[in-house]
């Protein structure tokens, strides 16, 4: 077989044109010292495929269970606003039996609930409302108390956030954030 360039066709065996060779030398001209090129050029758009394909998968995944999570949340009455002085808590479950949550009052009209499980190793956190966080004991972690980030300690993801209404006077909890981190 002889080559004239890496990057030109071989020349066919026989001599002749390629328009009088074999059929199958015709659909695929491709040289023998070319197909790794185009292997490589293949295995890239492979690549590129697949990861568009990955990428594609997950957002979809990721859209569907945010919206599943706000098909199966309850709506659920916690407690009458006038029953929690400002600066009080209660501690309530939802949305199910087990999944133990902290309703604060801040203000006259300021409510704010998270999950009291601790986003490091899952220790119930207990607020501490006159130094504006909520705070976790085991491991001496922090977090904001009106926005549930974390402030000091191992925790390193805000705590998951109750979705509350105000609705005559009784606080509902409506949904549950989780927070991206
Ligand atoms: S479990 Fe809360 S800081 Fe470790």
């Amino acid at each position: 077989m002889t080559l004239r360039d890496p990057d030109e066709l071989t020349i066919p065996p026989d001599g002749r044109p390629l328009s009088e060779q074999p059929r199958w030398r015709r659909d695929f001209p491709i040289d023998i010292a070319q197909d790794q090129y185009v292997a490589r050029r293949e295995f890239i758009k492979f690549l590129v495929l697949t990861s568009f394909a990955f990428v594609v998968g997950q957002t979809w995944i990721l859209v569907k269970s945010l919206f599943r999570r706000r098909e199966h949340q309850p709506q659920t009455p916690i407690v009458r606003l006038d029953e929690i002085p400002v600066g009080g808590f209660v501690q309530f479950d939802y949305p199910a039996s087990g999944e133990p949550k902290l309703l604060v009052r801040l203000g006259a009209q300021e409510v704010v609930a998270y999950d009291q499980r601790c986003t490091h190793l899952s220790c119930p956190v207990v607020p501490q409302v006159e130094r504006g966080r909520i705070h976790c004991p085991c491991h001496d972690g922090n977090f904001d108390l009106v926005t549930g980030r974390p402030l000091s300690g191992p925790p390193s993801r805000p705590l998951p956030r109750v979705d509350l209404e105000l609705r005559d006077g009784m606080v509902w909890a409506i949904g549950v954030t989780e927070w991206m981190s």
